[in-house]
């Protein structure tokens, strides 16, 4: 005789989910590159990330991806709980805002929070405090923030932790897009690619 006993999914599972997430990702942004590339250009590939999005900056201002035109973008999802992956991005494009010295004002870096209920616009404020101050912040309602990340292909899923209750963690894919000055999607980096690189790909669009 046995008794049942609930299964709680096990970290491996989480991760495993995770880590096909993940190369589900990167297989589509091959995928858009490499019809970009079929296509001749780069004009089928781009209409396939980035987009439209209303949301509020850290100072509670109300920005859309309109404000950003006429520079350059880099687009970023993260959220400020984030215990690894997004400090060392942010720093990452600091580090790139500070290479570029006055070219910093053609490029525009936008961190979009996956964790609006947590990232108010304080906790936004508060946080990138610690980052370069070009850095704008955005959040907004759920369903804003859903609909950004949509725009953008990113993936995000809040994952409780069972050792808290009020704890979690939030999955999400780490790109840097690099998107032009009409917002178009021009290319990405990952963990990866370093800030030499970044600025490299960004001085070949000034
Ligand atoms: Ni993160």
């Amino acid at each position: 005789m046995s008794k049942k006993v609930p299964r709680r999914p096990s970290i491996l599972a989480v991760i495993a989910i995770a880590a096909v997430v993940a190369i589900g990702g990167v297989l589509a942004l091959r995928w858009v590159e490499m019809s970009a590339d079929r296509a001749g250009g780069v004009s089928s590939g781009r209409a396939l990330i980035g987009g439209p999005f209303a949301l509020n900056d850290q100072t509670g201002k109300p920005v859309t991806d309109q404000d950003f035109r006429g520079r350059l973008m880099l687009v970023y999802f993260g959220y400020t709980f984030c215990p690894d992956v997004c400090p060392t991005d942010l720093q990452k494009i600091s580090a790139v805002m500070e290479m570029l010295g006055p070219d910093a004002d053609k490029v525009a870096p936008v961190f979009i929070t996956v964790d609006p209920e947590r990232d108010t616009t304080d906790q936004m404020a508060r946080y990138l405090s610690l980052f370069n101050d070009h850095i704008t912040g955005l959040t907004g309602t759920p369903e804003a923030i859903a609909a950004a990340a949509k725009e953008y292909r990113v993936y995000y899923q809040a994952v409780r932790d069972d050792a808290s209750a009020t704890d979690y963690l939030v999955d999400h894919s780490a790109f840097i897009y690099l998107m032009d000055r009409e917002g178009a999607y021009l290319t990405h980096f990952n963990r990866g690619d370093t800030p030499d690189t970044i600025v490299a790909a960004i001085k070949q669009r000034l």
